[in-house]
């Protein structure tokens, strides 16, 4: 099933892309960065501009905006830029935007979890998807947000009770998927731009399930590297926030990550069939109410959620070990929007 799963393209040649969609599909993406000014959203927005695929980048952030909007419209690429900032010019930011990513919040430092972020960024972003239910409901949300087990729960709560349809949100998980292909290429001496590692479930700890089982191409390892294997996917932000001593989390690999996710978004959208990439979204394949599994994208976002795939016995018990945690994390992002 995985060998479905293609790897997007995160540089398009102007010319291929052009030839590829410009007869029937429309090539015109307006994309929203909101926290643009921050350690993911700088180079997040970087990546878009040097994309042929975004033809209008809007930046917005309570801070510098301006700024960045203005050293990155010298870019010799043809996205507009347009900085945003402030809570006054939140929703002239969003007006039109067919795709909204959401890095916003504050990063962890050592010691910390995910979930310790709860407090500072569930208001972030309820307030800035408040904002996009009423400027801009049709378009795909893409939050990257921490933590992402509870921000997505409670972004699709806001939006209902905003009235608007929640199908269009997404958790970005694919900087675990990142991770598994770059580890798995280093332990089996593969090119990692040729690994597929499906990983489902969450993104915190022992809720990211990477499914070695199912990689492409086939890999196996004996029992003791494959737990280790799994334990660095799971802690691999934590590796990063402890190498960083203060300083954040993953920010340029998370960049990365949500630039990869937002294209592949958008080439679904322009009507490339068969794009396929995990993301943490409602669901009713397991006992969560929300969890990442590859999914079908496509014109309207959520084509086709592809489930979990055979599962190897070691990858079914680390689904169980995770579902006390997953659920109790959506709970609370529900709650929260209920007692706004
Ligand atoms: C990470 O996995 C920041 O959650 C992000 O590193």
């Amino acid at each position: 099933m995985f060998s479905r799963i293609l790897r997007p393209q995160t540089v398009t040649v102007l010319g291929q892309y052009a030839k590829t969609f410009s007869t029937t599909n429309p090539v015109t993406k307006k994309v929203g960065v909101m926290g643009a000014s921050g350690g993911i959203g700088q180079p997040l927005s970087l990546l878009l501009k040097n994309s042929p695929l975004v033809t209008q980048l809007s930046l917005y952030d309570i801070v510098h905006t301006p700024g960045v909007a203005a050293d990155l419209s010298h870019i010799e690429s043809p996205a507009k830029v347009v900085g945003y900032v402030g809570p006054d010019q939140l929703a002239d930011s969003l007006k039109g935007c067919e795709v909204v990513v959401i890095p916003a919040g504050v990063p962890r430092k050592p010691g910390m979890t995910r979930d310790d972020l709860f407090n500072t960024n569930a208001s972030i972003v309820a307030n800035l998807v408040k904002a996009c239910a009423e400027n801009c409901p049709k378009a795909m949300i893409c939050i990257i947000s921490n933590p992402v087990n509870s921000t997505v729960p409670i972004a699709a709560e806001v939006y209902k009770k905003a009235g608007v349809d929640a199908s269009r949100i997404f958790g970005v998980t694919t900087l675990d998927i990142v991770r598994a292909n770059t580890f798995v290429a280093e332990l089996k001496g593969l090119d990692p731009t040729t690994v597929n590692v499906p990983v489902i479930g969450g993104h915190a700890g022992v809720t990211i399930i990477p499914l070695i089982s199912q990689a492409t191409p086939a890999v196996e390892f004996p029992e003791d590297q494959l737990k280790a294997l799994t334990e660095r996917i799971q802690d691999a932000g934590t590796e990063v926030v402890k190498a960083k001593a203060g300083a954040g989390s993953a920010t340029l690999s998370m960049a990365y990550a949500g630039a990869r996710f937002a294209f592949s978004m958008i080439r679904a959208m322009n009507g490339e069939a068969g794009v396929v990439e995990c993301a943490y979204v409602r669901s009713n394949v397991t006992e969560a109410t929300y969890f990442s599994t590859p999914l079908v994208l496509g014109p309207n976002g959520l084509e086709k959620n592809l489930g979990l795939g055979k599962l190897s016995p070691f990858e079914g018990k680390l689904i169980e070990a995770a579902l006390p945690e997953l659920k109790g994390s959506i709970k609370k992002g529900e709650s929260f929007v209920a007692n706004m």
